[in-house]
């Protein structure tokens, strides 16, 4: 881990601290941040728990060796909610290290919190746009998975556009992805899987594990994730998606 004190994500307020994900100014962001309440222990996480697994947007490129102090294979995930799927999958797979990329800051706080509590070092997370963290700080060719489940769908028609799953993201993906890397998206909105499936099938470098225009079986590694629970209960499938960088 970097020594250098790190300067939280956030602004100073009668609160004593509000936390404020981190971005580069766009015209098109595939999310809001919602107003969710946040609890004390996941507002004080910040202060308790951001030195050892917060990263900035601002620091630049990852130096991965540096921050784990070790070489080990690297996974990341864009829009981990809650955090307790990427959680448990850090538990799970003591032989990679995690980055998580999320701008919920009630969901950054209780992964904070937990991560520590469970005494995790596998993991660091940064509380910025994921369009950006790829751009500026994860290297090239470096990770073996991504993981993307259940991004907000954006259903109505004049949304789309705000939709994560776009060529230029799958095309940032791909650069950070290592040769033979996976590219593991799911969601339980059929629109959006077939409009997944077309983004990644049409975009160059990549090959898709279960066959052309197929979708895969759930993998044991992924744990089922709050959305795709909260899905289940209003009735909609799920949809695998397993793409190889070629
Ligand atoms: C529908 S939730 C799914 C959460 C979790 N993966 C699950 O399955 O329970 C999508 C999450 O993606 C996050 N998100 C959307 N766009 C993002 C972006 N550009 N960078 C980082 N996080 C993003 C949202 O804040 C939200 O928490």
């Amino acid at each position: 881990m970097s020594t250098a004190i790190k300067r939280l994500p956030g602004v100073e307020d009668e609160q004593g601290f509000t936390p404020r994900p981190e971005f580069k100014k766009k015209s098109i962001r595939s999310y809001v941040i919602r107003a969710g309440r946040m609890t004390p222990a996941q507002r004080n996480a910040f202060e308790r728990n951001w030195a050892t697994y917060g990263l900035s947007l601002f620091d630049g490129p990852v130096d991965l060796v540096a921050e784990f102090g070790r070489s080990a294979p690297l996974v990341v995930e864009v829009g981990f909610g809650m955090g307790d799927s990427l959680l448990a999958q850090a538990q799970a797979e003591p032989d990679k290290d995690f980055i998580g990329i999320e701008v919920h800051p009630p969901g950054v706080g209780r992964l904070l919190n937990n991560a520590a509590d469970a005494g995790v070092t596998n993991l660091r997370v940064f509380m910025a746009d994921a369009n950006d963290v790829l751009a500026d700080c994860i290297p090239a060719n470096s990770a073996c998975r991504f993981q993307l489940y259940f991004p907000d769908p954006w259903h109505k028609k004049k949304h789309q556009k705000r939709r994560i799953v776009q060529p230029a993201f799958v095309e940032a993906v791909r650069h950070i992805l290592l040769p033979g890397g996976v590219f593991h998206l799911a969601t339980d909105w059929e629109h959006y899987a077939d409009h997944m499936m077309e983004a990644m099938s049409l975009a160059p470098g990549f090959g898709n594990q279960a066959g052309e225009y197929l979708f895969a079986e759930k993998p044991d590694f992924r744990p089922n994730t709050k959305f795709e629970r909260r899905g289940e209960k209003l009735g909609h499938g799920v949809w695998d998606l397993l793409f190889t960088k070629k």
